[in-house]
């Protein structure tokens, strides 16, 4: 018997920095599965034609990045609750003739906060999030979700972290951004989700001295790896989760939908993204 190929891909634009086909082709093959995945540059201007045109030319889905994840809003027959609620999808897939969407960076992002630091949500307490951007909403939700007590926004635009809040329950509460050193002291998490430590970015201005002695540090960049501000939580010995990490969960959801088998997420894996991202 012939297998058909299966094809999915990554649409953004641009596109060529994108480390998703690494990751879903690693898998493909691991697994032995006839398929593939691409990454696609699609001009916004076009991007309803091809996603029209995308199950005759024999996908199967795709994931959505910059800046997609709002446009699928207006062609999708179902989107689902986490997908709407904080109004980004990142996964798509054709069943029945219908277009499906959906937003797996949040269980990416908790599911690798769930075994990178299995101890963090023993602690009451708050969640010091920095950011109230489009990742911002996606952790917020996934924190509130799991059942946080609070979340404690600061954004260097306090408008826009009010405005985050107004979508979300009265767990979340908005600093002042020039308070973010000072109103630590009862968070016993906090989570980097700007660009800033980014290769090419200044760095996370902050100091965690305020944050619990037991306290987790995330970050969602992952060039670099250590970015600076998970080298200041390691100096002080807190539990530190880096974000390549949320990468590669965020992407095992959609290949399970397209491809139908659960991809691991293992050390090799990990080792290959890392290659790449320091090559
Ligand atoms: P994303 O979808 O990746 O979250 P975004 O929606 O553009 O991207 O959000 C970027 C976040 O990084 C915002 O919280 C932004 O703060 P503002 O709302 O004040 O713009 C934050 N950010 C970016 N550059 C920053 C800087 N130099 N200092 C402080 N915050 C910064």
């Amino acid at each position: 018997m012939v297998e058909t190929s299966q094809k999915a891909a990554v649409l953004g634009w641009p596109i060529q920095h994108s480390r998703s086909p690494l990751i879903h082709n690693y898998w493909l093959k691991t697994y032995g599965i006839v398929g593939s995945y691409e990454k696609i540059a699609v001009d916004p201007k076009n991007f309803e034609t091809f996603i029209r045109s995308m199950p005759d030319l024999g996908f199967i889905g795709a994931n959505l990045t910059i800046p997609h994840k709002e446009a699928i809003f207006a062609l999708a027959d179902e989107v689902d609750h986490v997908a709407s609620t904080i109004g980004a999808a990142n996964t798509i897939w054709w069943d029945k003739g219908k277009l499906h969407a959906t937003n797996t960076d949040v269980t990416g992002f908790m599911t690798n906060l769930k075994r990178s630091a299995p101890d963090w949500d023993k602690h009451n307490g708050c969640v010091a999030v920095i950011g109230a951007g489009g990742a911002a909403r996606g952790i917020v939700y996934g924190l509130l979700q799991a059942g946080v007590e609070e979340v404690r926004i600061f954004n260097r635009t306090r408008e826009r972290g009010i405005e985050l809040s107004h979508r979300f329950d009265v767990r979340v509460k908005v600093e002042d951004w020039d308070n973010r050193n000072q109103r630590l002291a009862d968070c016993h998490t906090l989570v980097n989700t700007t660009s800033l430590g980014m290769e090419g970015n200044p760095p996370l201005d902050i100091d965690l001295t305020q944050l619990g002695q037991d306290a987790v540090v995330v970050d969602i960049v992952y060039s670099p790896l250590k970015t600076p501000l998970l080298a200041q939580a390691r100096k002080m010995d807190l539990v530190t989760v880096d974000g390549l990490g949320m990468l590669l969960h965020q992407a095992a959801p959609g290949f399970t939908k397209w491809f139908g088998r659960r991809p691991g997420i293992t050390a090799d894996l990990r080792a290959l993204v890392v290659s790449d991202l320091t090559s």
